[in-house]
């Protein structure tokens, strides 16, 4: 089943911004160094069919969530916030692996008394709180995002920010 073609690696490639950096330092890297660079790249992106296959895994209603436009309403969140793995604290901090992770506990990042002291770990429930109202849901909380009022939005967007932060079902 983790078997793909090359065709699917290389699509699911194109998204992700560190294989177009090693794609990078294959041209520029002498032959010598570029098989080094290769074996520290981060493990490889999961695949479409994998991406499907979690999204189809996840509890109702983010089973049925649109991931494209999940992906679209995350273009609310991309100015402050990464995505991927080891991806930068921009003015928010990098979202990988939040589902699971304690609220306000990204190493490195200095966040709002709000935040570091709210004291609950990430899930659906709670980024679906946060999301409609972040203000209201944690008075005190510098990120300034005013809310994503329809709930089908924040559904999607959900299921995509698991799709694409390394969610892994318990
Ligand atoms: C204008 C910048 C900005 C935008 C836009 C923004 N955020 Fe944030 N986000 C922040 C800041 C700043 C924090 C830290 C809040 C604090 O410490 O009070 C934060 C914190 C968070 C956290 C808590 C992370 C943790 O480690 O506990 C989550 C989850 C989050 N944002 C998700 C989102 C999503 C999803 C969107 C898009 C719908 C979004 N944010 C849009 C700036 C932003």
């Amino acid at each position: 089943m983790r078997n793909t073609t090359l065709m699917t690696v290389l699509g699911a490639c194109a998204l992700l911004a560190a294989c177009g950096k090693s794609g990078e330092a294959d041209t520029t890297a002498t032959q010598g160094s570029a098989p080094a660079a290769a074996s520290q790249a981060a493990p490889p992106e999961p695949t479409a069919e994998e991406k499907q296959a979690l999204l189809a895994s996840l509890p109702a209603p983010y089973n049925t969530g649109d991931l494209a436009n999940g992906k679209a309403k995350f273009g609310m969140c991309r100015s402050c916030h990464t995505i991927v793995e080891g991806g930068a604290n921009l003015t928010g901090p990098n979202l990988y692996g939040v589902f699971g992770r304690k609220v306000g506990s990204l190493p490195g990042y200095n966040y709002s008394e709000a935040v570091k002291t709210a004291g609950f770990t990430w899930d659906a429930e709670h980024l679906d709180k946060w999301l409609a109202q972040p203000r209201t849901f944690l008075p005190g909380t510098k990120m300034t995002f005013p809310g994503l009022k329809a709930e089908k939005d924040r559904v999607d967007l959900i299921a995509y920010l698991k799709v694409e932060t390394g969610y892994k079902a318990p």
